[in-house]
């Protein structure tokens, strides 16, 4: 190669690597090898020499336009590749987002044990049916077998509403039971419930609030018998406190709704003052229960000749505290966070029978 081109060969590469844009390289191309370019120019003269020299400078010049295209294209790639990396920088998103701090909330004692009975009871082929909060006289009393004048309406401390244009008077429900009635209005046997809710009644102390909540059990079918009710709530107790050998008592008593009527004492130690559950010879009461009254049934539709069944209901308030050890049921809904911290729940610490229902 002639000096001459060696000077122009050193003067593009120089350009080339200097070059730091797509554009600007597009700009030495367009000089060197366009159709007006210096190179370009440099062919067009070999028209004008003789056979040999055409030959010598011709390859030459050709050995130049390759080694040139060759430098284009390194560095085209390079800048392109720069510029896709700097681009992806600037558009780049953070995805690795800081971890979250863990939730302040927690569960209350009163949601966790609901979804406690959930379990227990789903387990055992209950399903979870709801009524509403302000009811009627026939469901919440009538048709539950407590006439008008039944000492049971007084004992309830009912909240009356407001009277209706057709006299009657609607009350907040003082237990759960009317969706017992309500259940079996929509449904014929076999039936297989729990109800748990809120419930309503004018007292207000230590351990009573105006409002509570119960959760009411209904099972109907043509061979149900007081057997499968104790061996129910047997199992359902040892399951809910944990303890597998918790001593369980039936005690004779008396709801309008059922009959015969219990009340279920569970075992337990009062020992230095402080209330253990378990075997220890002293006992507490925790929940009514009984075989579904054949007039209830009747009330509802349903043949008490055919079909029987039992109920029963707790206070989910009492039965939390007991499981929890929680002393005043007034804090319940005192809504400190303090005391929620204390007592409550991880929102995914999910009640269950194989993992232990609360940890
Ligand atoms: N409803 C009753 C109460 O509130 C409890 C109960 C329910 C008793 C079902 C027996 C059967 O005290």
């Amino acid at each position: 190669m002639t000096d001459d081109l060696e000077r122009v060969r050193d003067d593009v590469l120089a350009a080339i690597s200097a070059a730091d844009s797509l554009a600007g390289l597009e700009a030495v191309r367009v000089a060197e090898l366009g159709r007006k370019g210096r190179i370009t120019g440099l062919m067009k003269t070999l028209a004008g020499l003789s056979p040999d020299e055409r030959r010598e400078k011709g390859a030459a010049l050709n050995r130049l336009r390759d080694q040139v295209a060759a430098a284009l294209e390194a560095r085209r790639e390079s800048l392109a590749r720069a510029e896709l990396e700097t681009r992806l920088r600037s558009e780049r998103v953070d995805i690795t987002l800081p971890h979250r701090p863990q939730p302040d909330g927690r569960i209350h004692p009163i949601s966790q044990t609901m979804d406690e009975l959930i379990d227990i009871f789903g387990e055992m082929g209950f399903s979870v049916a709801e009524g509403p909060d302000i009811e009627d006289d026939w469901h919440n009393f009538e048709a539950l077998n407590i006439p008008a004048e039944h000492p049971a309406r007084q004992e309830m401390d009912t909240f009356y509403l407001r009277e209706r244009p057709d006299g009657s008077r609607p009350v907040l429900r003082t237990h759960t039971s009317p969706v017992q009635i309500r259940t079996m209005e929509k449904m014929q046997p076999p039936i297989r419930i729990i109800a748990p809710g809120r419930t309503y009644r004018s007292d207000h102390d230590a351990t009573h609030s105006p409002m509570f909540h119960q959760v009411e059990g209904l099972l109907i079918d043509e061979s149900t018998h007081m057997g499968h009710l104790k061996g129910c709530l047997i199992e359902f107790c040892r399951a809910f406190f944990e303890v597998s050998d918790l001593p369980v008592r039936f005690r004779p008593s008396h709801f309008p709704f059922t009959e015969p009527s219990a009340e279920v004492d569970i075992g337990c130690s009062r020992e230095g003052g402080t209330l253990k559950i378990g075997s220890g010879g002293d006992w507490l009461e925790i929940l009514g229960c009984g075989m579904v009254h054949p007039k209830v049934l009747a009330n509802c539709g349903i043949d008490p000749t055919r079909y029987q069944g039992f109920a029963f209901g707790m206070g989910i308030e009492r039965i939390a505290m007991l499981k929890y050890g929680i002393p005043d049921l007034r804090t319940m809904y005192d809504s400190d966070l303090r005391w929620l911290r204390h007592y409550g729940f991880a929102a995914l610490d999910v009640p269950g029978l194989t993992g232990g229902l609360a940890r």
